[in-house]
């Protein structure tokens, strides 16, 4: 008997112990979830929205609702304003789909597909000023965001005539997803700084691209090109100018990818 006694006293102190870290724990835990739970909607704040991946649709849907804007549709007549052969790439091809990453000094360079071709195109420009310029000036789509490098939305701020502006960077794919694009004809990269980065958050299984378009000054210019030759592209020789080079894709879209389209 009495070498029972101290084995019993310490089973004890071990259940006794047991139960009040077990009890702790359920009340921190249950104290996490008293705040109140926020319901995301499309008109929740872009901060709410930070820890959705890019596929949500609640996400999707908030830059449909929020930031696409309808183009200015009154077009232009005076087609020898754009001096561009990216037509020629293209065959002539009419109604055409593009996306413009960030408004490229060649201003207008995708402008007559636009009006020549019927295209349908949107620019996303993150810089307020020149956000304005394109809403005014070319006819297109537009959102007034920038693009994330990751699979998650962030913020950015940007410098504007009228001080610090705070941007939301959405993922190029909740974008494309947004305008109804998955499948597109042309994207085009003015990113010069995040353009691989970028290119590496496409879940390429949900989109097919038949041309890309990245900056020659692009940083991870190599990179890209590795990358995208990985992913069945090859130059494209017919460039219509030198501060851009054009992948193509030489394959056919797999028939099992999923598409969104307009
Ligand atoms: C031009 O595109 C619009 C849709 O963007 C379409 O409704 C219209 O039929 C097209 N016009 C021609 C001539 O193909
Ligand atoms: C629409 O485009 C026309 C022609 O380019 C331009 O004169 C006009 O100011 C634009 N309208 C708006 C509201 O930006």
């Amino acid at each position: 008997m009495p070498c029972i006694t101290p084995r019993l006293i310490s089973i004890f102190a071990f259940l006794l112990s047991f139960t009040i870290v077990m009890s702790l724990l359920f009340y921190v835990t249950d104290l996490k979830d008293r705040g109140p739970r926020k319901v995301l909607t499309a008109y929740s704040p872009d901060s709410d929205l930070l820890n959705i991946p890019q596929e949500e649709p609640i996400l999707i849907e908030h830059i449909q609702t929020k930031y696409l804007k309808f183009p200015n549709e009154s077009k232009d007549t005076d087609e020898q304003k754009y001096k561009s052969n990216i037509n020629l790439m293209f065959n002539d091809m009419t109604n055409g789909k593009f996306i413009e990453v960030g408004a490229s000094e060649e201003f207008g360079s995708t402008q007559i597909l636009v009006d020549s071709l019927n295209w349908t195109g949107l620019v996303v420009e993150p810089h307020p000023d020149r956000y304005l310029d394109i809403t005014k000036l070319r006819h297109v789509h537009t959102a007034n965001i920038c693009i994330s490098p990751t699979y998650y939305p962030r913020e950015a701020s940007f410098k504007s005539i009228k001080g610090y502006i705070k941007i939301t960077c959405f993922p190029l794919y909740s974008v494309m997803a947004a305008f109804k694009s998955t499948n597109l004809d042309l994207l085009k990269l003015n990113l010069k700084e995040a353009d691989y980065q970028v290119l590496k958050t496409l879940p390429w299984t949900k989109v097919c691209i038949k041309v890309i378009s990245v900056p020659v000054k692009s940083k991870d210019i190599s990179m890209v090109t590795k990358f995208l030759s990985n992913h069945g592209y090859q130059p494209n020789e017919l460039t219509e100018n030198t501060q851009h080079y054009y992948f193509s894709y030489k394959k056919d879209c797999p028939s099992n990818i999923r598409i969104i389209q307009m």
